[in-house]
C-alpha cells in the first residue's frame, strides 16, 4: 500500500536518493528543502514546497501543505542536516556552532513534535533519523558537528519510551562517510577541499544510505529497527579511513 513518506532536506544528497527510492516503490512523497527548485527534478510527481527546519513557521507552512496534498504522514525522514567548520572548539564561531545545532537537533525537534501527536493518534508511523557515526565517535575538529549529532540519540530514546504502545517506530540510520554535497558545504564551497575527503576511498554513495532508510521503513509493523550504523569498508573510525588500492 502506498505510505505518505515526508523527506526533509530532499534537494541533494542522502534526502534526494530517499526520495527517489521510495518513489521507486510507489510511495506518495513531500519533500521539502530550501532550494525548491531543485526538489522537482528529483521525483516527478511528488509534492515539493520550501521548507527551512530552523524556521518553526516555515515548518509549520511545509506540514500543513504536505499533510493537505497526501494526507496523514506515515514515515517521516528526518534528514535536513550540515556540517560547518573544521575549527578546533578553541578557534569556533558561535555562528557555524548556532547553525549546526539550530538545524541538526533544533530543526529535526521542530519538525518531529509537529508529526508525532497524529501518528500516535493513528495508532502507527515511522520517525527516521538520519544520524551519523559522528554522533557515536567524537573528532577533532568535529565537537559541535559530533554534539548535534550525538543529542539525536537520547532524543530517539526519549521517543521511544513516550511513544511506547503507539505503534509508532523510530530509527536511527547512521552513515559514515558518504559522498554527497555535505562536504562542499562544510566547507563553504571550497569544491576542491571536498574532494580530498573523497579523494582515493571508496565512500558510501547517497543511495547506499537510502537502501537502508527503505529497508528500515519495510519492516514488518511490528519489527523497529533501532539503530543502523552503516560505513564503507574502508573506513573504521570518522578519521581512520584507507585510501589507496587494495
Ligand atoms: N555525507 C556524509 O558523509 C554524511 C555522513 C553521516 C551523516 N550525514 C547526514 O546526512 C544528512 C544529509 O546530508 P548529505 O550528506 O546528503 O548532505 P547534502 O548533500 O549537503 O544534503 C543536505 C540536505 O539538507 C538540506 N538542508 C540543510 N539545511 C536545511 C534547512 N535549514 N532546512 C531544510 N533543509 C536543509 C539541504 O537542502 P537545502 O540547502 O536546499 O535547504 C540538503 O538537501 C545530514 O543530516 C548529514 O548530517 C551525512
Amino acid at each position: 500500500m502506498s505510505r505518505h513518506v515526508l523527506v526533509t532536506g530532499a534537494s541533494s544528497g542522502i534526502g534526494a536518493a530517499c526520495a527517489r527510492a521510495f518513489a521507486a516503490l510507489g510511495d506518495r512523497l513531500s519533500l521539502g528543502a530550501r532550494r525548491t527548485e531543485r526538489l522537482a527534478a528529483i521525483a516527478p510527481g511528488a509534492f515539493c514546497h520550501v521548507l527551512d527546519v530552523t524556521k518553526p513557521e516555515s515548518v509549520e507552512r511545509f506540514l500543513a501543505a504536505a499533510i493537505a496534498a497526501n494526507g496523514p504522514i506515515d514515515v517521516l525522514v528526518n534528514n535536513a542536516g550540515l556540517a560547518r567548520g573544521v575549527e578546533k572548539i578553541a578557534e569556533g564561531t558561535g555562528e557555524a556552532w548556532r547553525e549546526m545545532i539550530e538545524t541538526n537537533v533544533l530543526g529535526l525537534l521542530e519538525v518531529t513534535r509537529r508529526v508525532l501527536p497524529a501518528m500516535i493518534a493513528n495508532k502507527g508511523g515511522h520517525v527516521i533519523v538520519i544520524g551519523s557515526i559522528a554522533g557515536h565517535k567524537a573528532y577533532a575538529g568535529g565537537g559541535v558537528y559530533c554534539g548535534s549529532k550525538r543529542a539525536l540519540q537520547p532524543i530517539c530514546e526519549a521517543i521511544r519510551m513516550e511513544t511506547l504502545g503507539s505503534g509508532v517506530r523510530v530509527t536511527s540510520i547512521d552513515p559514515g562517510m558518504v559522498e554527497t554535497e555535505f562536504s562542499e558545504v562544510r566547507f563553504r564551497g571550497d569544491r576542491d577541499r571536498a574532494a580530498k575527503v573523497y579523494h582515493d576511498t571508496r565512500p558510501l554513495s547517497a543511495d547506499d544510505v537510502a537502501e537502508c532508510v527503505v529497508f528500515a521503513a519495510g519492516r514488518p509493523a511490528h519489527v523497529n529497527l533501532d539503530t543502523i550504523v552503516v560505513m564503507p569498508t574502508d573506513q573504521a573510525t570518522p578519521q581512520q579511513v584507507h585510501r589507496g588500492g587494495r
